[in-house]
């Protein structure tokens, strides 16, 4: 029998699509949701983990990973030689045929869209060919990405084939990193980023060509950016007809992998647009005959499933976020011990935000023989990333966006079914380089019902930090911006009002002096509250180290087989104010242990989060020293409690007060709102709380909790507290 079947007794069935046979289908009943995941985020463990802790578990010598790469500074000749090598690649991707016509069309035309498959060659050859014809002479060429690691990974892509060092003539710029330099010729760099280069650059004018990547994704940023460059593009040309020397026209390039690309011609005054043909083998999709309740688990099922009765090839599996793909790389390499001995290595390989570049160059790797990977990412692989040799896709259905609850006013980021467009681009992972098999783990009912395509963000997200983007950049007048989809309403005047309360506007909607100060902190306008009120209460150091703390999904591990015993460790640095001050004094245990490794590990801390904490401080130390002219070493001492109505400063519209029948209901909104397992304030009852995220599964649970005083609210807020009293 199979191991995987074995563990857990039971099988994913999956039955074929309408497209070949179906006699093997079962219909489903009417309605049939797809899951949504219990085990990574309400903290209880599933069916499947409680077997495991009565599991055996045998040592093995010798590694089931192969061992890192060694990060040695290549020579000039390596580099030169790789970009050699590399060039038959470039010339054999379906891309390669359309160059000169691309080169002509954005040569000859302001704005030019092009539609291609995932994996043609758009994100890392379009700049290449632009930079090759010239039109770098007289600034660069910027590229723009929804997604850090992937502009990170594509420009040392790029630099690989141009044959530079990254960070030469290719450069990428992300939040936090910053490889580019004066001389850098093709930039990549996130949407963010972008925005806040406007800040400094208004007219953008270190720039000749900007090419706005993964349009279809329509995030909010890039949508503010699709209306900035527009007017920016205006402006420019206005300028030189007016005889303007040392300005230089720009030029605009859209770039989407789905085919709906009308609408961003007809933003672009009727941009022309170009279709780009990839490659596509079939690909066979199977649905599951019956509705997953937990799509980990189904996908570890499948997974094992494939690797033992499916030809070699890789496996791709769509998740979530983070802290699902951690759980299922382990739940995978625990359950690859039962293999047969005949059967090769499974290798989970993970991709996200938060790892060093050495480990995720392994998913480029290829398996070492007879043993066969299995990529657990987001939907970053989606279009944005194309992994060589996938030849099966786990699609489980679901990812994370980000929604914004209007009547609590929270925003939070939500598991939810993908569209049907999505679905399609995932499959088509499976069919690069040969027929593939995509496992849809959701009924075909299921899928009938998902949405055609996603909604674009700005429609559901909050839009605070976009509007004081907008008004930074000069915009007064966010309700006349030239969106592509005019947010609603409701959403604006909401953000406006949030933006009021934190002071970042006055009485008239401008933006205020401490409003500037926020738009140009690397935060969102809650924490980028919270340094500047820290300044005010003398905590910056406090405050920096907890934002820092909270940049992370979590620094603790609690792996299910050692539940208690991660508790009992985690007992230690428990502050009873919460969350806040709990995650500092542990910070404090870190740095007097010098981040060592044991101390991690038998305290049940996870050291690579850690270390990305470390990291994100040391950023915004820098950054609050510089540009923000404090002095971030400026502490409180033991006096903590100011740390937390420093906090509320940012955080007053995340309070909760206790009820008589000991639940929380939030202040405003009066959701009825339920403390995370994983926080500290867990079972506890408190006259009142604050929280810093609120995730909605089966309940609204608010993590990142801490206690307060009811008396504290309207000092941390009087604006808000005051007015809405009168
Ligand atoms: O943007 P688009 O999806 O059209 O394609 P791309 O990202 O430019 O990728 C073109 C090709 O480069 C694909 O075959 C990728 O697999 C390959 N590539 C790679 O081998 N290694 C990378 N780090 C990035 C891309
Ligand atoms: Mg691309």
């Amino acid at each position: 029998r199979r191991a995987a079947q074995q563990a857990n007794g039971k099988d994913t069935v999956l039955g074929a699509d309408s497209s070949s046979s179906s006699s093997s289908l079962t219909p489903t009943s009417s309605v049939t949701p797809l899951s949504t995941p219990s085990a990574s985020v309400s903290g209880e463990s599933t069916p499947l983990q409680q077997s495991k802790k009565q599991k055996r578990k045998i040592q093995f010598q010798g590694e089931a990973r192969p061992k890192k790469l060694i990060n040695k500074e290549p020579t000039t000749e390596i580099i030169l030689q790789k970009a050699k090598d590399l060039k038959k690649h470039r010339q054999s991707l379906p891309i390669y045929t359309a160059r000169d016509i691309i080169i002509k069309e954005v040569k000859d035309n302001a704005c030019v869209v092009i539609v291609g498959e995932t994996g043609s060659g758009k994100t890392t050859q379009i700049p290449q060919y632009l930079l090759e014809s010239g039109l770098a002479a007289y600034g660069t060429i910027a590229v723009t990405q929804p997604r850090r690691v992937a502009a990170i990974n594509l420009a040392k892509r790029v630099a690989e084939e141009v044959g530079t060092p990254i960070g030469q003539r290719v450069g990428y710029s992300i939040r936090f990193d910053d490889t580019s330099s004066r001389d850098s010729l093709i930039k990549y760099m996130t949407d963010g980023i972008m925005l806040r280069e406007l800040l400094s650059d208004r007219l953008l004018l270190r720039y000749s060509v900007i090419i706005l990547d993964e349009a279809h994704e329509r995030t909010l940023r890039t949508d503010i950016l699709f209306g900035m460059v527009k007017s920016i593009q205006k402006q420019r040309q206005d300028l030189i007809d007016k005889g303007k020397k040392d300005v230089q026209p720009l030029k605009i390039v859209i770039m989407s992998a789905t085919l709906d690309a009308e609408k961003f011609s007809e933003y672009f005054y009727n941009a022309k647009i170009m279709y780009i043909s990839g490659r596509m083998y079939p690909v066979k999709i199977l649905n599951t005959v019956e509705p997953q309740s937990d799509y980990v688990d189904s996908a570890l099922v499948t997974a094992f499933q494939i690797h033992q009765e499916e030809a070699p090839g890789d496996i791709l599996i769509f998740l979530t976020g983070q802290e699902e793909i951690e759980n299922l790389e382990k739940l995978i390499e625990e359950y690859g011990v039962d293999l047969p001995p005949t059967v090769g290595k499974l290798i989970p390989c993970p991709i996200f935000a938060a790892q060093d570049s050495a480990t995720q160059q392994r998913i480029f790797e290829p398996a070492p023989p007879g043993t066969r990977k299995v990529i657990l990412a987001t939907n970053i692989a989606e279009t944005s990333i194309t992994i060589p040799n996938i030849c099966y896709v786990i699609d489980t259905g679901c990812h994370k966006s980000r929604g914004y609850n209007a009547k609590i006013g929270i925003e939070s980021l939500l598991v939810e079914p993908i569209s049907k467009s999505s679905a399609r681009q995932r499959s088509g992972r499976a069919g690069r380089e040969a027929p593939g098999l995509c496992f849809r783990l959701y009924t075909e009912d299921a899928f009938e019902q998902l949405e055609e395509d996603a909604v674009p963000e700005i429609k559901r997200c909050n839009l605070e930090a976009a509007i004081l983007s907008l008004k930074a950049t000069g915009i007064d007048d966010v309700t006349g911006f030239d969106f592509m989809d005019r947010p609603s309403k409701s959403g604006m005047l909401r953000s406006l009002e949030h933006l009021y309360a934190l002071e970042a506007l006055d009485d008239e909607g401008h933006l205020t002096d401490i409003g500037k100060k926020m738009a140009a902190f690397p935060v969102d306008p809650p924490f980028a509250k919270v340094l500047l009120q820290s300044e005010k209460m003398e905590c910056t150091r406090e405050a920096i180290d907890i934002i820092s703390l909270l940049s992370v999904d979590s620094i603790f591990s609690a792996p299910s087989a050692k539940r208690e015993e991660a508790n009992e460790a985690r007992q230690k640095f428990t502050s009873l104010d919460g969350d806040h001050l709990t995650l500092l004094n542990t910070l404090r245990a870190y740095e007097s242990v010098k981040g060592d490794r044991d101390w991690c590990r038998e305290n049940f801390i996870n050291s690579r989060h850690m270390r990305h904490v470390m990291d994100v401080r040391k950023q915004l130390i820098e950054f609050c020293h510089r540009a923000g002219g404090m002095d971030p070493t400026k502490s409180c001492g033991h006096d903590l409690e100011i740390v937390l109505k420093c906090f509320l400063a940012g955080f007053f519209q995340n309070t909760a007060l206790l009820q008589p029948d000991g639940t929380y209901k939030s202040i405003i909104g009066g959701q009825t709102v339920s403390v995370h397992p994983s926080s500290s304030l867990f079972g506890k009852k408190r006259e009142a709380i604050m929280y810093n995220e609120l995730v909605f599964t089966t309940k609204h649970y608010i993590r990142g909790v801490s206690a307060l005083e009811s008396a504290w609210l309207s000092q941390a807020a009087p604006k808000y507290f005051g007015r809405r009293q009168a």
